[in-house]
């Protein structure tokens, strides 16, 4: 068969990976052929493509980013958009088209599919905020670096009695900052899943300082949410949307910094891990997640399973509609909230804010 592929939406350690898994299980076992689309959508959509074999996989496995490149490009919101798409596939002679991407690239995904497009998806993602499947590969990647950046901003807290807030990605959901508060000890940990107090989070912090601990640790999610309204439901960077009609957040973590310092009187200082999580080589457990997806994903391929993606539930590799994984945002998981609620001092129920560890 000759199949394309293409990458979309924000990159994640694990791409090449995938990329790496299909061409050579495709070429070893299937005799396939074939060809990458560069830049998301933009290279089908633009006629802009790259040979896929294996000398252009060799060497990739361990390397960030994507060999592909990628963008937030959307078809669907170009000017016959979709049936370009369509046209380019016929004319590389493409039986089929593995898509690896988060929600919006597939949704395009299951639209070119309707339009009668083969179409298979791999789920990618650092924010592992996909339904259908229990985890996106890149999550891991993105939870160990933010974890290494909390265990050191721990230190310099301590050495300085200071209030430290570090700000991880996540979107909506609070994925990213649950795990890598957890596993980093935070004092305090915000996820958009539920909104805070902003006077409660002072009191939590001026609480823990009068037991006679002089330092803390807050990790908010990009996406955290005051449950009060005076200061805006969402910190947003007021940049404009993309194209799948997404904001672009952050900037939470300074104004949370400022408010606890108000608040408190503690000197509180911000840290943004920003693209930080998202770039570099990926960690031994994505490698190897992401090498099982692109297997998976050439193997539906074969068996004709158009309009699904490759999703791991449980410890096993399945096939799931395309539907069923753009349904909805997968939220942080209540039994992991209730997780960080056993290790810290109070329940982290609505409106009230994680504590100390
Ligand atoms: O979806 C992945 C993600 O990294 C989000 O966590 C974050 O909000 C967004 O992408 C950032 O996008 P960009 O790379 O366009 O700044």
């Amino acid at each position: 068969m000759k199949i394309g592929m293409l990458t979309g939406g924000g990159d994640c350690p694990g791409l090449n990976a995938v990329i790496r898994a299909v061409v050579r299980k495709g070429t070893f076992h299937y005799e396939d052929e074939f060809v990458g689309f560069m830049e998301g959508w933009r290279g089908l959509l633009e006629d802009k493509a790259m040979p896929l074999d294996l000398e252009t996989v060799g060497g990739i496995l361990p390397r960030g980013g994507t060999i592909l490149r990628t963008s937030r490009t959307n078809p669907a919101k170009r000017p016959e958009g979709l049936q370009r798409c369509v046209e380019n596939l016929k004319k590389y002679g493409c039986d089929a088209l593995i898509a690896i991407g988060g929600d919006d690239t597939l949704s395009v995904a299951q639209k070119l599919f309707q339009n009668g497009v083969q179409v298979v998806g791999v789920p990618k993602t650092i924010d592992n905020d996909l339904a259908g499947t229990d985890f996106t590969f890149g999550f891991d990647t993105a939870v160990n670096v933010a974890t290494g950046a909390i265990d050191r901003v721990h230190t310099t807290a301590e050495a300085h009695n200071r209030v430290i807030v570090v700000e991880v990605m996540g979107r909506d959901s609070g994925w990213i900052a649950i795990y890598s508060g957890v596993a980093g000890g935070a004092d305090v940990i915000l996820i958009p899943e539920v909104p805070f107090d902003i006077d409660k989070v002072a009191e939590l912090i001026r609480q823990r300082h009068a037991r006679g601990r002089y330092f803390s640790i807050v990790v908010a999610a990009e996406g955290a949410k005051f449950a009060t309204t005076s200061e805006g439901s969402l910190v947003l960077q007021d940049l404009g949307k993309d194209e799948f009609g997404h904001e672009r957040l952050g900037g939470i973590g300074n104004l949370l910094a400022r408010e606890i310092e108000k608040r408190t009187g503690f000197e509180t200082r911000s840290v943004v891990l920003g693209h930080i999580q998202r770039g570099g080589s990926p960690s031994s457990f994505d490698r190897v997640l992401a090498t099982r997806y692109g297997l998976g994903a050439i193997d539906m391929v074969h068996r004709k399973e158009w309009g699904h993606m490759a999703a791991l539930r449980g410890n096993k590799i399945v096939s799931v509609p395309l539907a069923e994984a753009i349904a909805s945002n997968r939220k942080v998981d209540p039994e992991l909230i209730e997780v960080a609620n056993g290790i810290l001092d109070k329940l982290v129920k609505d409106n009230e804010p994680a504590m100390k560890r």
